[in-house]
């Protein structure tokens, strides 16, 4: 061999030395170990499943569940995924010691990409520890503030003005998300004395932004949120949520937030302890817009699914509606033009169907994934004896929605919005069954385990005052009755409550 063809052999040998390397870095030759779930690797090295994952990863697991079964592994972006369905081991998994699956690896990376928060072991102590102030006691006096403040917004001084019983229109989405938007930031974070003061002081002319200004660039931050979550922003995207992020974190700075009146124990108590634990202002101010968005950002959606959902079913209206009214009744209060404000305690208003209605919209709409880092190898035991063993250095993911929600097994027709399915005849608890055994979890929209959502209870009041107000007050019906329901975007399964793909039309206007 002369020395160029040396020369050209051993570059020949370099170039496929690195093809490999980086093929195996990609992932491309990882091999199914024994016991290990069946594995999915798709055809693009790296990327895997990630297209597909990230159009729509409902039907994309749908497939793979009819492929694989209740439980497999697949390539996305780069990542190995472990996703379970089997509902009777979430509760087992969800308990596994953090030295084996450890949630807080998911959250700080979600936490961080969003928010620009690095969450410490003590400022998770701290989340934990002010979870009480999400029910109880407490959680009644947020009630109370929230029935307050919706009928403030959502009636704007129409029922003490004559001839203000015409019909106005709007879409539902954006109907239902800015009202709760507003009555949410004020129920939680106060009154906005501070920021009016504040902005005052340093300029006379200027105006604190108005809610709807805040409500549409929540909502703008909010659609690039799943793209900001995987770190997949183009440069252009990227300065815009940089831009928006600013906006937040000045509008929620913690100065700010405190000259507030009214702030809920919440959100109050947590600052207060964060700035004990040597948290300073900037971060204190990312861990306000973190809370400030988890507390918004499921529950508008979660309103505008159930009007319409009610809207598009006229029994379900009736029954609701004729409930609703009874339970006004119950209280001794009533609506006419003029009178004050609704001052009833969700204590006093029993609505059985209501309540069901609520849940039902919630298995149909809440899709969370719940995440786990696999810290060592750890062995998962199915419901019927199978054993796998899931590696070190994966993710484990478990889809309620898929798993319970929209198994036919459990919830019959499970497409269908079928408002009663919750209530049981007797008033006991309604039991649903798989395998012919009972389920714990009928449900899971608010995840499950140590990481449950804290404010799960506010968010089904939240829905529950506002359908109520909404029928007491208003009748509503759709423009158009012919049309459709919205589809959901394919993109927003796996993060919470789902977002429509458009708006649909209603028109509102007082009873009385
Ligand atoms: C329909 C409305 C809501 C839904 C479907 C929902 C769902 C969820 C889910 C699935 C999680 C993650 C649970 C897990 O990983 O196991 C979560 C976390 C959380 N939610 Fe909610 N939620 C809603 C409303 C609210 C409201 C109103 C609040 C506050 C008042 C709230 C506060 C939180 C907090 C603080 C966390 C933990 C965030 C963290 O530290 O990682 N949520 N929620």
């Amino acid at each position: 061999m002369n020395f160029w063809e040396t020369v050209l052999c051993a570059s020949l040998a370099s170039l496929l030395a690195i093809i490999l390397g980086g093929l195996h870095s990609m992932g491309a030759f990882r091999k199914r170990r024994p016991k290990e779930p069946p594995l999915d690797k798709g055809f693009i090295p790296w990327l895997g499943h990630g297209i597909t994952f990230k159009k729509s990863p409902l039907t994309f697991l749908e497939g793979m569940q009819k492929k694989h079964g209740d439980i497999f592994t697949c390539l996305v972006g780069g990542n190995y995924l472990h996703f379970v369905l089997d509902p009777f081991i979430y509760e087992a998994l969800l308990k596994e010691s953090e030295e084996k699956l450890d949630f807080s690896k998911s959250a700080s990376m979600i936490a961080f990409n969003l928010f620009g928060v690095q969450p410490t072991q003590d400022q998770h102590k701290v989340a934990h520890m002010n979870m009480k102030h999400l029910r109880g006691k407490t959680l009644e006096i947020l009630n109370q503030r929230l029935m307050e403040k919706l009928q403030h917004i959502m009636l704007d001084g129409k029922h003490l003005r004559d001839g203000e019983r015409s019909w106005q229109q709007d879409g539902i989405f954006h109907f239902s998300y800015r009202i709760i938007f507003q009555a949410t930031f004020l129920t939680l974070f106060g009154d906005e004395t501070g920021r009016a003061a504040l902005n005052k002081e340093a300029d006379k002319e200027s105006q604190p932004m108005s809610y709807g200004e805040m409500f549409e660039k929540f909502l703008k931050f909010d659609h690039l949120a799943p793209q900001m979550v995987i770190g997949m922003l183009d440069p252009q995207r990227k300065e815009e949520t940089d831009h928006l992020r600013n906006i937040f974190w000045d509008i929620l700075s913690v100065q700010k937030i405190s000259l507030n009146e009214n702030i809920s124990d919440w959100i109050s108590e947590q600052d207060r302890q964060l700035a004990e634990i040597g948290m300073d202002e900037t971060m204190r101010t990312k861990v306000m817009f973190l809370f400030f968005w988890v507390s918004q950002v499921n529950t508008g959606p979660a309103i505008f699914w159930i009007l319409t959902y009610l809207l598009k079913h006229p029994e379900a209206m009736e029954a609701v509606r004729d409930e609703v009214d009874r339970a006004l009744k119950g209280t001794g209060e009533e609506v006419k033009p003029g009178s004050p404000f609704i001052k009833a305690t969700l204590a006093t208003i029993k609505t059985p169907l209501l309540d069901s209605a609520i849940l039902e919209t919630l298995r149909l709409r809440a899709s969370p994934f719940m995440f786990r880092t696999v810290v060592q190898d750890t062995d998962i035991r199915m419901a019927d004896g199978r054993e796998y063993l899931v590696r070190k250095g994966d993710a484990l993911l478990l889809f309620p929605f898929l798993a319970i929600h929209m198994d036919p097994e459990i919830h019959p027709d499970p497409h269908a919005f079928k408002f009663d399915r919750f209530v049981s005849p007797n008033g006991t608890r309604k039991e649903f069954y798989k395998d012919g055994k009972t389920l714990k979890h009928s449900i899971l929209p608010f995840g499950a385990g140590h990481t449950k959502c804290p404010g799960r209870f506010l968010a089904v009041n939240e829905m529950k005052i506002f359908v109520f107000l909404m029928l007491i007050y208003f009748d509503i019906e759709l423009v158009n009755p012919e049309e459709g329901i919205p589809s959901v975007e394919g993109s927003s399964y796996g993060f919470g409550t789902v977002k429509p793909s458009h708006d649909i039309q209603f028109k509102y206007r007082l009873r009385f």
